[in-house]
Protein backbone atom coordinates (compact mmCIF):
# COMPACT_ATOMS: atom_id res chain seq x y z
CA UNK A 1 0.00 0.00 0.00
CA UNK A 2 0.68 3.65 0.65
CA UNK A 3 0.71 4.40 -3.18
CA UNK A 4 0.10 7.96 -3.64
CA UNK A 5 -1.93 9.33 -6.46
CA UNK A 6 -1.56 13.38 -7.61
CA UNK A 7 -3.54 15.01 -5.50
CA UNK A 8 -5.16 16.89 -8.25
CA UNK A 9 -6.06 13.89 -10.03
CA UNK A 10 -7.94 12.88 -7.07
CA UNK A 11 -9.86 15.94 -7.02
CA UNK A 12 -11.15 15.64 -10.33
CA UNK A 13 -12.22 11.89 -9.92
CA UNK A 14 -14.18 13.37 -7.25
CA UNK A 15 -15.51 16.39 -9.19
CA UNK A 16 -16.37 13.96 -12.25
CA UNK A 17 -18.12 11.30 -10.27
CA UNK A 18 -21.96 11.87 -8.91
CA UNK A 19 -21.87 10.30 -5.35
CA UNK A 20 -25.99 10.09 -5.94
CA UNK A 21 -25.88 8.00 -9.04
CA UNK A 22 -22.86 6.25 -7.65
CA UNK A 23 -24.80 4.93 -4.61
CA UNK A 24 -28.39 4.73 -6.24
CA UNK A 25 -26.53 2.15 -8.36
CA UNK A 26 -26.33 -0.30 -5.16
CA UNK A 27 -28.69 0.96 -3.53
CA UNK A 28 -32.18 2.99 -4.58
CA UNK A 29 -32.00 6.54 -3.48
CA UNK A 30 -35.30 8.04 -2.99
CA UNK A 31 -35.37 11.91 -3.27
CA UNK A 32 -36.16 13.76 -0.34
CA UNK A 33 -35.87 17.49 -0.30
CA UNK A 34 -32.44 18.63 -1.22
CA UNK A 35 -31.03 14.89 -0.78
CA UNK A 36 -31.72 11.38 -1.21
CA UNK A 37 -32.53 8.96 1.31
CA UNK A 38 -32.47 5.25 1.50
CA UNK A 39 -32.35 2.67 4.30
CA UNK A 40 -28.78 2.33 5.88
CA UNK A 41 -26.81 -0.26 4.17
CA UNK A 42 -24.18 -0.45 6.86
CA UNK A 43 -27.01 -1.21 9.74
CA UNK A 44 -30.26 -2.37 10.31
CA UNK A 45 -33.42 -0.33 9.81
CA UNK A 46 -36.72 -0.18 8.66
CA UNK A 47 -37.27 4.04 8.35
CA UNK A 48 -34.21 5.67 6.10
CA UNK A 49 -31.96 8.17 8.00
CA UNK A 50 -29.11 7.17 5.12
CA UNK A 51 -28.64 10.26 3.39
CA UNK A 52 -26.82 11.22 0.61
CA UNK A 53 -26.06 15.10 -0.09
CA UNK A 54 -25.44 16.14 -3.87
CA UNK A 55 -24.60 19.37 -2.59
CA UNK A 56 -21.49 18.17 -0.60
CA UNK A 57 -20.83 15.00 -2.65
CA UNK A 58 -21.20 13.43 1.23
CA UNK A 59 -23.24 10.20 2.71
CA UNK A 60 -24.14 10.29 6.10
CA UNK A 61 -26.26 8.18 8.25
CA UNK A 62 -27.92 9.79 11.14
CA UNK A 63 -28.92 6.04 12.78
CA UNK A 64 -25.32 4.84 12.80
CA UNK A 65 -23.48 7.47 12.35
CA UNK A 66 -21.23 6.27 8.85
CA UNK A 67 -20.11 8.91 7.00
CA UNK A 68 -17.56 9.40 3.92
CA UNK A 69 -17.40 10.35 0.38
CA UNK A 70 -17.75 8.39 -2.53
CA UNK A 71 -14.48 6.88 -2.32
CA UNK A 72 -15.09 6.10 1.40
CA UNK A 73 -18.22 4.47 0.21
CA UNK A 74 -16.43 2.26 -2.43
CA UNK A 75 -14.28 1.39 0.50
CA UNK A 76 -17.04 0.46 2.77
CA UNK A 77 -19.61 -1.00 0.92
CA UNK A 78 -17.98 -2.91 -1.99
CA UNK A 79 -15.03 -3.99 0.18
CA UNK A 80 -12.43 -1.96 -1.73
CA UNK A 81 -8.77 -1.12 -0.57
CA UNK A 82 -8.42 2.79 -1.46
CA UNK A 83 -6.35 2.24 -4.66
CA UNK A 84 -8.96 -0.19 -5.97
CA UNK A 85 -11.64 2.24 -5.10
CA UNK A 86 -9.85 4.67 -7.19
CA UNK A 87 -9.21 2.48 -9.90
CA UNK A 88 -13.16 1.82 -10.02
CA UNK A 89 -13.99 5.19 -10.27
CA UNK A 90 -11.69 6.36 -12.84
CA UNK A 91 -12.56 3.80 -14.71
CA UNK A 92 -16.05 4.75 -14.61
CA UNK A 93 -15.32 8.00 -15.81
CA UNK A 94 -13.13 6.94 -18.34
CA UNK A 95 -10.20 9.33 -16.84
CA UNK A 96 -6.49 7.81 -17.10
CA UNK A 97 -4.70 6.75 -13.63
CA UNK A 98 -1.60 8.76 -13.90
CA UNK A 99 1.79 8.30 -14.62
CA UNK A 100 4.04 7.47 -12.12
CA UNK A 101 1.09 6.08 -9.18
CA UNK A 102 1.59 2.55 -8.80
CA UNK A 103 -2.21 1.98 -10.60
CA UNK A 104 -0.64 3.40 -13.79
CA UNK A 105 1.80 0.92 -13.89
CA UNK A 106 -0.82 -1.74 -13.95
CA UNK A 107 -2.36 0.01 -16.21
CA UNK A 108 0.33 -0.85 -18.72
CA UNK A 109 0.03 -4.25 -18.09
CA UNK A 110 -3.21 -3.80 -20.18
CA UNK A 111 -1.38 -6.46 -22.40
CA UNK A 112 -1.07 -8.62 -19.97
CA UNK A 113 -4.49 -8.82 -19.01
CA UNK A 114 -5.55 -9.55 -22.17
CA UNK A 115 -3.23 -12.36 -22.68
CA UNK A 116 -4.47 -14.24 -19.96
CA UNK A 117 -8.19 -13.85 -20.43
CA UNK A 118 -7.30 -15.42 -23.57
CA UNK A 119 -5.66 -18.18 -22.40
CA UNK A 120 -8.21 -18.45 -19.78
CA UNK A 121 -10.37 -19.07 -22.51
CA UNK A 122 -8.36 -21.34 -24.53
CA UNK A 123 -8.14 -23.49 -21.56
CA UNK A 124 -12.14 -23.75 -20.74
CA UNK A 125 -12.14 -24.37 -25.08
CA UNK A 126 -10.04 -27.66 -24.56
CA UNK A 127 -12.24 -28.59 -21.44
CA UNK A 128 -14.71 -29.23 -24.73
CA UNK A 129 -12.79 -30.39 -27.36
CA UNK A 130 -9.68 -32.38 -28.52
CA UNK A 131 -8.97 -36.12 -27.74
CA UNK A 132 -8.65 -35.63 -24.14
CA UNK A 133 -11.67 -34.44 -23.81
CA UNK A 134 -13.44 -38.07 -22.37
CA UNK A 135 -10.41 -38.12 -20.06
CA UNK A 136 -10.66 -34.51 -18.57
CA UNK A 137 -14.47 -34.86 -17.89
CA UNK A 138 -14.11 -38.11 -16.16
CA UNK A 139 -11.63 -36.53 -13.74
CA UNK A 140 -13.86 -33.68 -13.07
CA UNK A 141 -16.83 -36.45 -12.82
CA UNK A 142 -14.52 -38.30 -10.29
CA UNK A 143 -13.45 -35.39 -8.31
CA UNK A 144 -17.26 -34.25 -7.57
CA UNK A 145 -17.82 -30.92 -10.07
CA UNK A 146 -20.38 -30.70 -11.57
CA UNK A 147 -21.13 -27.85 -14.72
CA UNK A 148 -22.30 -25.03 -12.93
CA UNK A 149 -19.36 -25.01 -10.68
CA UNK A 150 -17.08 -26.03 -13.45
CA UNK A 151 -18.23 -22.74 -15.46
CA UNK A 152 -18.65 -20.40 -12.71
CA UNK A 153 -14.58 -20.91 -11.80
CA UNK A 154 -13.84 -21.11 -15.62
CA UNK A 155 -11.67 -24.62 -15.23
CA UNK A 156 -9.93 -25.32 -18.14
CA UNK A 157 -7.66 -27.88 -19.36
CA UNK A 158 -4.07 -27.47 -21.00
CA UNK A 159 -3.24 -29.51 -23.31
CA UNK A 160 -0.30 -31.60 -23.08
CA UNK A 161 1.47 -30.42 -26.33
CA UNK A 162 4.20 -28.66 -25.27
CA UNK A 163 3.54 -25.44 -27.67
CA UNK A 164 -0.25 -26.17 -27.55
CA UNK A 165 -1.07 -22.75 -26.12
CA UNK A 166 1.95 -20.87 -27.73
CA UNK A 167 0.76 -22.17 -31.38
CA UNK A 168 -2.47 -21.11 -30.46
CA UNK A 169 -1.84 -17.57 -29.84
CA UNK A 170 -2.14 -14.86 -32.09
CA UNK A 171 0.94 -12.91 -32.72
CA UNK A 172 0.54 -9.86 -31.28
CA UNK A 173 -0.41 -11.79 -28.13
CA UNK A 174 2.23 -14.50 -27.70
CA UNK A 175 5.12 -12.32 -26.73
CA UNK A 176 3.29 -11.40 -24.02
CA UNK A 177 3.24 -14.99 -22.80
CA UNK A 178 6.42 -15.31 -21.35
CA UNK A 179 5.59 -12.18 -18.54
CA UNK A 180 2.15 -13.37 -17.70
CA UNK A 181 3.78 -16.73 -16.90
CA UNK A 182 2.23 -18.67 -19.42
CA UNK A 183 4.87 -19.78 -21.38
CA UNK A 184 8.92 -21.00 -20.11
CA UNK A 185 12.11 -20.05 -21.99
CA UNK A 186 14.58 -23.22 -22.35
CA UNK A 187 17.23 -21.35 -22.48
CA UNK A 188 18.17 -21.66 -26.07
CA UNK A 189 15.70 -18.96 -26.75
CA UNK A 190 12.83 -21.27 -27.16
CA UNK A 191 9.32 -21.36 -25.40
CA UNK A 192 6.83 -23.64 -24.48
CA UNK A 193 4.23 -23.93 -22.55
CA UNK A 194 4.52 -23.94 -18.78
CA UNK A 195 1.05 -26.05 -18.07
CA UNK A 196 0.75 -28.87 -20.04
CA UNK A 197 -1.71 -32.00 -19.30
CA UNK A 198 -2.97 -29.83 -16.56
CA UNK A 199 -6.74 -29.33 -14.80
CA UNK A 200 -6.65 -25.30 -14.81
CA UNK A 201 -8.23 -22.96 -12.57
CA UNK A 202 -7.97 -19.57 -13.42
CA UNK A 203 -6.81 -17.50 -10.21
CA UNK A 204 -9.25 -14.11 -10.67
CA UNK A 205 -8.04 -10.53 -8.89
CA UNK A 206 -10.88 -9.11 -7.01
CA UNK A 207 -12.63 -7.41 -10.29
CA UNK A 208 -12.64 -10.80 -11.67
CA UNK A 209 -9.61 -10.63 -14.42
CA UNK A 210 -7.45 -13.05 -14.75
CA UNK A 211 -4.29 -13.37 -13.11
CA UNK A 212 -2.79 -16.54 -12.89
CA UNK A 213 -3.31 -20.06 -13.06
CA UNK A 214 -3.18 -23.11 -10.54
CA UNK A 215 -2.80 -26.20 -12.84
CA UNK A 216 -3.16 -30.25 -11.53
CA UNK A 217 -2.02 -33.10 -13.18
CA UNK A 218 -5.13 -35.83 -14.10
CA UNK A 219 -2.79 -38.34 -12.93
CA UNK A 220 0.02 -39.36 -10.61
CA UNK A 221 3.10 -37.30 -11.14
CA UNK A 222 5.26 -34.74 -9.65
CA UNK A 223 4.46 -31.78 -9.34
CA UNK A 224 1.00 -32.41 -8.28
CA UNK A 225 0.08 -28.56 -8.62
CA UNK A 226 1.96 -26.22 -10.60
CA UNK A 227 1.16 -22.63 -10.02
CA UNK A 228 1.85 -19.43 -12.06
CA UNK A 229 5.06 -17.90 -11.23
CA UNK A 230 5.43 -13.90 -9.38
CA UNK A 231 4.28 -11.56 -12.43
CA UNK A 232 3.67 -8.14 -12.44
CA UNK A 233 -0.13 -9.15 -12.00
CA UNK A 234 -0.06 -11.92 -10.16
CA UNK A 235 1.18 -11.97 -6.34
CA UNK A 236 0.94 -14.81 -4.01
CA UNK A 237 0.75 -12.78 -0.61
CA UNK A 238 -2.17 -10.66 -2.62
CA UNK A 239 -4.49 -12.81 -4.17
CA UNK A 240 -7.02 -15.22 -2.70
CA UNK A 241 -8.63 -18.56 -4.94
CA UNK A 242 -12.46 -18.22 -4.87
CA UNK A 243 -12.26 -14.29 -3.03
CA UNK A 244 -14.01 -13.25 -6.16
CA UNK A 245 -16.58 -15.76 -6.79
CA UNK A 246 -17.62 -14.91 -2.93
CA UNK A 247 -17.66 -11.62 -3.52
CA UNK A 248 -20.04 -12.11 -6.89
CA UNK A 249 -22.55 -14.10 -4.49
CA UNK A 250 -22.29 -12.20 -0.88
CA UNK A 251 -20.84 -8.71 -0.15
CA UNK A 252 -21.07 -9.30 3.63
CA UNK A 253 -20.88 -12.19 5.23
CA UNK A 254 -20.58 -13.98 8.16
CA UNK A 255 -17.55 -15.62 8.20
CA UNK A 256 -15.02 -16.43 5.65
CA UNK A 257 -13.30 -19.47 5.24
CA UNK A 258 -9.59 -20.06 4.36
CA UNK A 259 -8.44 -23.27 3.27
CA UNK A 260 -5.40 -25.10 1.23
CA UNK A 261 -6.28 -26.03 -1.72
CA UNK A 262 -8.25 -24.85 -5.17
CA UNK A 263 -10.25 -28.45 -4.78
CA UNK A 264 -11.11 -27.53 -1.56
CA UNK A 265 -12.97 -24.81 -2.61
CA UNK A 266 -14.69 -26.12 -5.65
CA UNK A 267 -15.62 -29.17 -3.25
CA UNK A 268 -16.84 -26.27 -0.75
CA UNK A 269 -18.86 -24.72 -3.53
CA UNK A 270 -19.92 -27.58 -4.60
CA UNK A 271 -22.13 -28.13 -1.03
CA UNK A 272 -23.41 -25.00 -1.04
CA UNK A 273 -21.04 -23.11 0.94
CA UNK A 274 -20.03 -19.97 -0.35
CA UNK A 275 -17.48 -18.46 1.59
CA UNK A 276 -14.33 -20.58 1.46
CA UNK A 277 -11.21 -18.83 -0.10
CA UNK A 278 -7.51 -20.78 -0.81
CA UNK A 279 -3.93 -19.59 -0.30
CA UNK A 280 -2.01 -20.25 -3.70
CA UNK A 281 0.30 -22.71 -1.70
CA UNK A 282 1.71 -20.35 0.40
CA UNK A 283 1.40 -19.37 4.45
CA UNK A 284 -1.30 -16.70 4.89
CA UNK A 285 0.29 -13.19 4.58
CA UNK A 286 -0.94 -9.64 6.05
CA UNK A 287 -2.27 -8.58 3.12
CA UNK A 288 -4.60 -11.54 2.76
CA UNK A 289 -6.12 -10.98 5.96
CA UNK A 290 -6.50 -7.22 5.22
CA UNK A 291 -8.50 -8.43 2.01
CA UNK A 292 -10.76 -10.98 4.03
CA UNK A 293 -11.53 -8.74 7.08
CA UNK A 294 -12.51 -5.88 4.45
CA UNK A 295 -15.74 -8.41 3.97
CA UNK A 296 -16.13 -10.22 7.35
CA UNK A 297 -15.42 -9.48 11.08
CA UNK A 298 -14.61 -13.62 11.46
CA UNK A 299 -11.67 -15.25 9.49
CA UNK A 300 -11.72 -18.88 10.60
CA UNK A 301 -8.66 -21.23 8.94
CA UNK A 302 -9.16 -24.81 7.91
CA UNK A 303 -6.04 -27.02 8.46
CA UNK A 304 -5.66 -30.55 8.69
CA UNK A 305 -5.30 -32.12 12.32
CA UNK A 306 -1.92 -33.17 11.79
CA UNK A 307 1.68 -31.63 13.00
CA UNK A 308 1.91 -29.60 9.78
CA UNK A 309 -1.55 -28.58 10.07
CA UNK A 310 -0.79 -27.22 13.73
CA UNK A 311 2.20 -25.07 12.78
CA UNK A 312 0.72 -23.72 9.64
CA UNK A 313 -2.08 -22.64 12.12
CA UNK A 314 0.74 -21.15 14.81
CA UNK A 315 2.15 -19.08 11.75
CA UNK A 316 -1.41 -17.75 10.85
CA UNK A 317 -2.13 -16.89 13.81
CA UNK A 318 1.51 -14.87 14.57
CA UNK A 319 0.16 -13.07 10.98
CA UNK A 320 -3.46 -11.96 12.59
CA UNK A 321 -2.37 -11.03 16.10
CA UNK A 322 -1.58 -7.36 14.94
CA UNK A 323 -4.68 -7.62 12.89
CA UNK A 324 -6.72 -8.32 16.23
CA UNK A 325 -8.90 -4.72 16.35
CA UNK A 326 -12.12 -3.10 15.82
CA UNK A 327 -13.94 -6.40 17.10
CA UNK A 328 -12.26 -8.76 14.04
CA UNK A 329 -12.12 -12.49 15.25
CA UNK A 330 -9.73 -15.46 13.94
CA UNK A 331 -10.69 -19.01 14.36
CA UNK A 332 -8.88 -22.28 14.01
CA UNK A 333 -10.69 -25.49 12.56
CA UNK A 334 -8.51 -28.86 12.71
CA UNK A 335 -9.63 -31.58 10.53
CA UNK A 336 -9.12 -35.27 11.47
CA UNK A 337 -5.51 -36.36 10.26
CA UNK A 338 -5.46 -37.09 6.70
CA UNK A 339 -8.76 -35.29 5.86
CA UNK A 340 -8.93 -32.04 4.22
CA UNK A 341 -11.81 -29.51 3.36
CA UNK A 342 -12.60 -32.03 0.42
CA UNK A 343 -12.82 -35.29 1.46
CA UNK A 344 -14.61 -34.28 4.84
CA UNK A 345 -17.35 -32.17 3.25
CA UNK A 346 -17.93 -34.34 0.53
CA UNK A 347 -18.24 -37.70 3.10
CA UNK A 348 -20.83 -35.56 5.68
CA UNK A 349 -21.92 -33.06 3.36
CA UNK A 350 -22.80 -29.23 3.99
CA UNK A 351 -24.48 -29.64 7.21
CA UNK A 352 -21.92 -31.99 9.41
CA UNK A 353 -19.21 -29.61 7.85
CA UNK A 354 -20.97 -26.64 9.20
CA UNK A 355 -21.77 -27.98 12.25
CA UNK A 356 -17.28 -28.47 12.65
CA UNK A 357 -17.22 -24.91 11.64
CA UNK A 358 -19.24 -23.86 15.10
CA UNK A 359 -17.09 -25.86 16.77
CA UNK A 360 -13.84 -23.64 15.66
CA UNK A 361 -11.29 -23.24 18.14
CA UNK A 362 -11.09 -19.36 18.75
CA UNK A 363 -7.56 -17.50 18.43
CA UNK A 364 -7.44 -17.07 22.47
CA UNK A 365 -7.80 -20.95 23.14
CA UNK A 366 -5.77 -21.88 20.35
CA UNK A 367 -3.04 -19.46 21.43
CA UNK A 368 -3.56 -20.15 25.35
CA UNK A 369 -3.90 -23.99 25.00
CA UNK A 370 -0.51 -23.85 22.89
CA UNK A 371 1.74 -22.06 25.48
CA UNK A 372 -0.17 -24.10 28.28
CA UNK A 373 1.17 -27.20 26.68
CA UNK A 374 4.63 -26.18 26.69
CA UNK A 375 4.74 -25.35 30.47
CA UNK A 376 4.26 -27.07 34.06
CA UNK A 377 1.65 -24.86 34.99
CA UNK A 378 1.72 -26.46 38.85
CA UNK A 379 5.25 -24.59 39.28
CA UNK A 380 5.62 -20.73 39.82
CA UNK A 381 8.61 -21.11 37.33
CA UNK A 382 6.13 -22.61 34.49
CA UNK A 383 3.44 -20.23 34.71
CA UNK A 384 6.70 -17.53 34.69
CA UNK A 385 7.48 -18.94 31.40
CA UNK A 386 3.94 -18.54 30.39
CA UNK A 387 4.20 -15.08 30.80
CA UNK A 388 7.17 -14.62 28.97
CA UNK A 389 5.91 -16.83 26.34
CA UNK A 390 2.99 -14.91 25.83
CA UNK A 391 4.73 -11.39 26.02
CA UNK A 392 5.72 -11.28 22.62
CA UNK A 393 2.33 -12.27 21.17
CA UNK A 394 -0.01 -10.52 23.15
CA UNK A 395 2.18 -7.32 22.68
CA UNK A 396 1.65 -7.58 18.65
CA UNK A 397 -2.50 -7.45 19.34
CA UNK A 398 -2.99 -3.72 19.20
CA UNK A 399 -4.22 -2.18 21.99
CA UNK A 400 -8.04 -2.59 22.71
CA UNK A 401 -10.88 -4.78 24.34
CA UNK A 402 -9.80 -7.84 22.67
CA UNK A 403 -6.38 -7.72 24.23
CA UNK A 404 -7.59 -6.95 27.83
CA UNK A 405 -9.64 -9.93 27.37
CA UNK A 406 -7.18 -12.18 26.14
CA UNK A 407 -4.74 -10.34 29.25
CA UNK A 408 -7.54 -11.14 31.53
CA UNK A 409 -7.12 -14.43 30.67
CA UNK A 410 -3.94 -14.72 30.77
CA UNK A 411 -3.62 -13.00 34.19
CA UNK A 412 -6.06 -16.05 35.59
CA UNK A 413 -4.12 -18.40 34.37
CA UNK A 414 -1.13 -17.32 35.01
CA UNK A 415 -2.49 -16.15 38.37
CA UNK A 416 -0.96 -12.81 38.94
CA UNK A 417 -2.32 -9.61 38.93
CA UNK A 418 -3.92 -8.23 35.61
CA UNK A 419 -2.26 -4.82 36.31
CA UNK A 420 1.08 -6.41 36.75
CA UNK A 421 0.84 -8.11 33.66
CA UNK A 422 -0.15 -5.38 31.55
CA UNK A 423 2.57 -3.01 32.93
CA UNK A 424 5.09 -5.61 32.86
CA UNK A 425 3.65 -6.15 28.83
CA UNK A 426 3.67 -2.74 27.77
CA UNK A 427 7.51 -2.02 29.05
CA UNK A 428 9.29 -0.20 26.23
CA UNK A 429 6.41 0.12 24.27
CA UNK A 430 5.75 3.19 22.14
CA UNK A 431 3.03 6.06 24.16
CA UNK A 432 -0.37 5.02 23.23
CA UNK A 433 -2.34 6.75 19.84
CA UNK A 434 -4.02 10.01 21.28
CA UNK A 435 -7.61 9.43 21.18
CA UNK A 436 -9.92 11.25 18.91
CA UNK A 437 -11.40 13.53 21.94
CA UNK A 438 -8.77 15.28 22.98
CA UNK A 439 -8.39 15.96 19.12
CA UNK A 440 -11.81 17.91 19.35
CA UNK A 441 -11.03 19.20 23.11
CA UNK A 442 -8.20 20.72 21.48
CA UNK A 443 -10.16 22.59 19.02
CA UNK A 444 -12.30 26.13 19.91
CA UNK A 445 -15.71 25.82 19.34
CA UNK A 446 -15.41 29.16 17.14
CA UNK A 447 -12.57 27.48 14.93
CA UNK A 448 -14.46 24.33 14.71
CA UNK A 449 -17.47 26.02 13.43
CA UNK A 450 -15.71 28.11 10.96
CA UNK A 451 -13.88 24.96 9.65
CA UNK A 452 -17.35 23.12 9.24
CA UNK A 453 -19.28 25.84 7.62
CA UNK A 454 -16.59 26.50 5.11
CA UNK A 455 -16.26 22.49 4.81
CA UNK A 456 -19.98 22.24 3.86
CA UNK A 457 -20.22 25.26 1.94
CA UNK A 458 -16.86 25.72 0.38
CA UNK A 459 -18.16 28.36 -2.23
CA UNK A 460 -18.10 30.90 0.79
CA UNK A 461 -14.69 31.01 0.19
CA UNK A 462 -15.35 33.72 -2.54
CA UNK A 463 -16.33 36.24 1.11
CA UNK A 464 -13.35 35.41 2.79
CA UNK A 465 -10.85 38.48 2.38
CA UNK A 466 -7.93 37.60 -0.05
CA UNK A 467 -5.62 38.75 3.03
CA UNK A 468 -7.30 36.59 5.97
CA UNK A 469 -4.89 35.57 8.56
CA UNK A 470 -5.08 33.99 11.89
CA UNK A 471 -1.32 34.63 12.57
CA UNK A 472 -0.67 34.81 16.25
CA UNK A 473 -3.37 32.68 16.91
CA UNK A 474 -2.27 29.11 18.83
CA UNK A 475 -4.48 25.60 18.62
CA UNK A 476 -5.69 23.12 16.30
CA UNK A 477 -8.51 24.37 15.23
CA UNK A 478 -6.66 27.98 14.19
CA UNK A 479 -4.38 26.00 11.82
CA UNK A 480 -6.58 23.83 10.39
CA UNK A 481 -8.99 26.61 9.42
CA UNK A 482 -5.58 29.01 8.18
CA UNK A 483 -4.86 25.81 5.95
CA UNK A 484 -8.68 25.02 4.77
CA UNK A 485 -8.84 28.85 3.86
CA UNK A 486 -5.47 28.70 2.04
CA UNK A 487 -6.43 25.60 0.28
CA UNK A 488 -9.52 27.06 -0.94
CA UNK A 489 -8.26 29.98 -2.37
CA UNK A 490 -5.65 28.24 -4.24
CA UNK A 491 -8.24 25.90 -5.63
CA UNK A 492 -11.61 27.47 -5.07
CA UNK A 493 -13.99 24.69 -6.87
CA UNK A 494 -13.09 22.02 -4.47
CA UNK A 495 -16.68 20.22 -2.88
CA UNK A 496 -17.00 19.21 0.64
CA UNK A 497 -15.74 15.41 -0.90
CA UNK A 498 -12.93 16.51 -2.66
CA UNK A 499 -12.01 18.68 0.58
CA UNK A 500 -12.29 15.31 2.53
CA UNK A 501 -10.09 13.70 0.51
CA UNK A 502 -6.90 15.83 1.29
CA UNK A 503 -7.10 14.54 4.85
CA UNK A 504 -7.68 11.23 3.62
CA UNK A 505 -5.46 9.18 6.28
CA UNK A 506 -4.73 11.59 9.14
CA UNK A 507 -6.50 11.74 12.31
CA UNK A 508 -7.55 14.89 11.30
CA UNK A 509 -9.72 13.25 8.39
CA UNK A 510 -11.70 11.61 10.93
CA UNK A 511 -12.85 14.32 12.24
CA UNK A 512 -13.25 16.47 9.80
CA UNK A 513 -15.79 13.86 8.26
CA UNK A 514 -17.65 14.79 11.52
CA UNK A 515 -17.62 18.20 11.05
CA UNK A 516 -18.70 17.91 7.19
CA UNK A 517 -22.07 15.58 8.46
CA UNK A 518 -22.74 17.81 11.57
CA UNK A 519 -26.17 19.54 11.14
CA UNK A 520 -26.10 22.92 11.92
CA UNK A 521 -29.40 24.00 10.89
CA UNK A 522 -28.72 27.25 9.24
CA UNK A 523 -29.84 28.52 5.67
CA UNK A 524 -27.40 28.69 3.10
CA UNK A 525 -27.16 32.90 3.70
CA UNK A 526 -27.21 32.33 8.00
CA UNK A 527 -24.31 30.00 6.61
CA UNK A 528 -22.62 33.36 5.49
CA UNK A 529 -22.94 35.36 8.26
CA UNK A 530 -21.75 32.78 10.69
CA UNK A 531 -18.72 32.59 9.25
CA UNK A 532 -18.26 35.82 8.56
CA UNK A 533 -19.03 36.67 12.19
CA UNK A 534 -16.43 33.47 13.42
CA UNK A 535 -13.61 35.07 11.16
CA UNK A 536 -13.94 38.77 12.30
CA UNK A 537 -13.94 36.82 16.04
CA UNK A 538 -11.10 34.87 15.32
CA UNK A 539 -8.63 37.36 13.68
CA UNK A 540 -9.21 39.68 16.76
CA UNK A 541 -8.95 37.11 18.81
CA UNK A 542 -5.33 36.85 16.55
CA UNK A 543 -4.25 40.20 17.00
CA UNK A 544 -4.84 40.21 20.33
CA UNK A 545 -2.96 37.63 20.98
CA UNK A 546 0.06 38.77 18.42
CA UNK A 547 -0.11 42.08 20.51
CA UNK A 548 0.23 40.51 23.76
CA UNK A 549 3.25 38.65 22.18
CA UNK A 550 4.84 41.76 20.82
CA UNK A 551 4.43 43.68 23.82
CA UNK A 552 5.83 41.53 26.22
CA UNK A 553 9.03 40.99 24.16
CA UNK A 554 11.93 42.95 25.65
CA UNK A 555 13.17 44.55 22.33
CA UNK A 556 11.57 45.02 18.81
CA UNK A 557 12.88 45.09 15.24
CA UNK A 558 11.50 48.08 13.22
CA UNK A 559 9.37 45.80 11.87
CA UNK A 560 7.54 44.88 14.87
CA UNK A 561 7.42 47.73 16.03
CA UNK A 562 5.76 49.24 12.88
CA UNK A 563 3.11 45.91 13.13
CA UNK A 564 2.74 46.58 16.57
CA UNK A 565 1.46 50.22 16.48
CA UNK A 566 -0.78 49.16 13.54
CA UNK A 567 -2.80 46.62 15.78
CA UNK A 568 -2.95 48.96 18.31
CA UNK A 569 -4.56 51.59 16.34
CA UNK A 570 -6.52 49.10 14.69
CA UNK A 571 -7.79 48.23 17.92
N1 LIG B 1 0.13 -26.79 -3.79
C1 LIG B 1 1.05 -26.20 -4.62
N2 LIG B 1 2.09 -26.91 -5.12
C2 LIG B 1 2.22 -28.22 -4.83
C3 LIG B 1 1.30 -28.83 -3.98
C4 LIG B 1 0.26 -28.07 -3.48
O1 LIG B 1 0.94 -25.03 -4.89
N3 LIG B 1 3.23 -28.91 -5.36
C5 LIG B 1 -0.97 -25.98 -3.25
C6 LIG B 1 -2.13 -25.92 -4.21
O2 LIG B 1 -2.70 -24.63 -4.12
C7 LIG B 1 -3.07 -26.96 -3.68
C8 LIG B 1 -2.82 -26.89 -2.21
O3 LIG B 1 -1.47 -26.53 -2.07
O4 LIG B 1 -4.40 -26.65 -4.01
C9 LIG B 1 -3.11 -28.14 -1.46
O5 LIG B 1 -2.20 -29.11 -1.87
P1 LIG B 1 -2.32 -30.62 -1.40
O6 LIG B 1 -2.49 -30.69 0.05
O7 LIG B 1 -1.27 -31.39 -2.09
O8 LIG B 1 -3.73 -30.86 -2.04
P2 LIG B 1 -4.51 -32.18 -2.08
O9 LIG B 1 -5.71 -32.07 -1.27
O10 LIG B 1 -3.64 -33.33 -1.85
O11 LIG B 1 -4.88 -32.08 -3.62
P3 LIG B 1 -5.88 -32.98 -4.34
O12 LIG B 1 -7.09 -32.98 -3.48
O13 LIG B 1 -6.11 -32.30 -5.66
O14 LIG B 1 -5.22 -34.29 -4.49
MN1 LIG C 1 -7.47 -32.70 -1.49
Amino acid sequence: MGERFPQEFIDELVARTDIVELIDSRIPLRKAGREYVACCPFHNEKTPSFTVSPQKQFYHCFGCGVHGTVIGFLIAFDRLSFIEAVEELAQRVGMTIPQGSDSAHRNHHQGLYEVLSYTAEFYQQQLKTGTHQGRVKAYLQGRGLSHPIITEFGLGFAPSRWDALLRHTPLPLRSRLQTAGLVVDKGDGRCYDRFRDRVMFPIHDYRGRVVGFGGRLLGEGSPKYLNSPETPLFHKGRELYGLYQVRQSVRHCDRLLVVEGYMDVLALAEHNIRYAVATLGTATTPDHLTRLFRMTPVVVFCFDGDRAGYRAAWRALETALPLLSQGRQVQFMFLPQGEDPDTVVRAEGQAAFEARLEKATPLSDFLLSSLQRKVNLGSMDGRARLVELARPLVSKIPPGVYRDMLLARLAEVAQVEQAALTRHLDQGKSPPVVPRQRLERGMAPLARKAVAILLQRPNLIQSVDESFSLRGLDGRGAKLLQELIELLQSSPHLSTAALLERWRDSEMGRYLEQLASWELFLTDEDMGLELQAALRRLQAQAAEQRMTMLSNQPSLTAAERQELLALLAAK
